[in-house]
């Protein structure tokens, strides 16, 4: 059988990474694109000579040319600048739409069947782009973030009670930025709720460290963002799309109606299948948590707003 066709657009820290961990996991073969000539190329080989040692029959190459994406079973955008210090995802939205919205044309001229699957930030409103560019039915653009945010919390959790990291779950929806919303009644530990195990105040820190997760590590490293983490929960969604494990995950998914929430991409649990977003998972939230979503989504819409479609 034909092993799936994934495009990779961007092979910087996390394009690559992206990548490199879907070709150990033999998802299937990977073209990697990007703008800087030989840089694709480049790390594809050497991850092709790493694959002896690692031992996978994966095969991965690197293109200048978006036409690489042809047939593409399953895309990647990562395109586009990270922050610096001092930055807010919002501040990227200018130029990042420019770069993603260009990507997107060609994921709709070179891939018509794709799923996609959006990286670059601000997180929610590339994912709106990209859906707009494409104009692919909506459940086959879904953005990465309530992965990443989710399984920050999860590591959290873990840590400040001295548990394997394996037992915890948590949810973490609403858009990716510091008004995110994690959900502590729905954060389980071997299904006990964290609640009955943390004290208030010790949860609340928990999810104020998550909440500012992704500028906590662009701090530390100064001169670019996270990258481990994001590959790793873009990775658990492309293998929930293209092996069908329908897996429930928070992704930014179009919503039309769920949570309250109309015609926008927004961070809500979703049935991750071989068509996309299979189902929107709708939870019962008390109505303050409904409210902290709404607020998140709202502040997605105005910045929807800032693009020029
Ligand atoms: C993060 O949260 C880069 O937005 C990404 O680390």
């Amino acid at each position: 059988m034909k092993p799936p066709k994934i495009a990779v657009f961007g092979a910087g820290f996390v394009g690559a990474t992206t990548a490199h961990r879907l070709v150990e996991r033999e998802l299937g073969d990977v073209v990697m694109i990007d703008v800087v000539e030989g840089m694709p190329q480049g790390k594809a080989l050497d991850m092709l000579e790493s694959a002896p040692l690692e031992e996978f029959d994966a095969r991965i190459t690197g293109s200048n040319d978006p036409a690489a994406c042809e047939g593409a079973d399953l895309v990647v955008i990562t395109s586009g600048i990270a922050r610096k210090p001092g930055m807010s995802r919002d501040d990227l939205l200018l130029k990042n739409a420019e770069i993603v919205g260009g990507v997107a044309e060609n994921v709709r001229r070179f891939a018509p069947d794709a799923v996609v699957i959006v990286v670059s930030n601000p997180l929610d409103v590339m994912t709106y782009l990209v859906g707009a560019r494409t104009n692919f039915q909506r459940h086959r653009v879904i953005g990465m973030a309530g992965v990443l945010d989710s399984a920050r919390f999860r590591y959290f959790i873990a840590e400040a009670l001295g548990v394997s990291v394996r037992c915890v779950e948590a949810m973490v929806l609403g858009g990716h930025g510091d008004d995110m919303v994690p959900l502590p009644r729905y954060s389980t530990v071997s299904g006990i709720t964290i609640d009955a195990l943390l004290p208030k105040e010790k949860i609340d820190q928990l999810i104020a460290r998550t909440r500012t997760g992704g500028i906590e590590i662009v701090n530390l490293l100064k001169t670019g963002s996270a990258f481990y983490a994001p590959s790793s929960s873009v990775v658990v969604m492309a293998a929930s799309i293209l092996r069908n494990e329908r897996r429930v995950l928070p992704c930014a998914a179009w919503c039309m109606g769920q949570y309250g929430i109309r015609e926008m991409f927004v961070g809500v649990p979703c049935v991750l299948g071989k068509n996309g977003v299979e189902k929107i998972v709708e939870m019962q939230l008390t109505a303050g948590e409904l409210a902290q979503l709404k607020a998140s989504a709202d502040h997605v819409r105005e910045n929807v707003q800032r693009l020029k479609l």
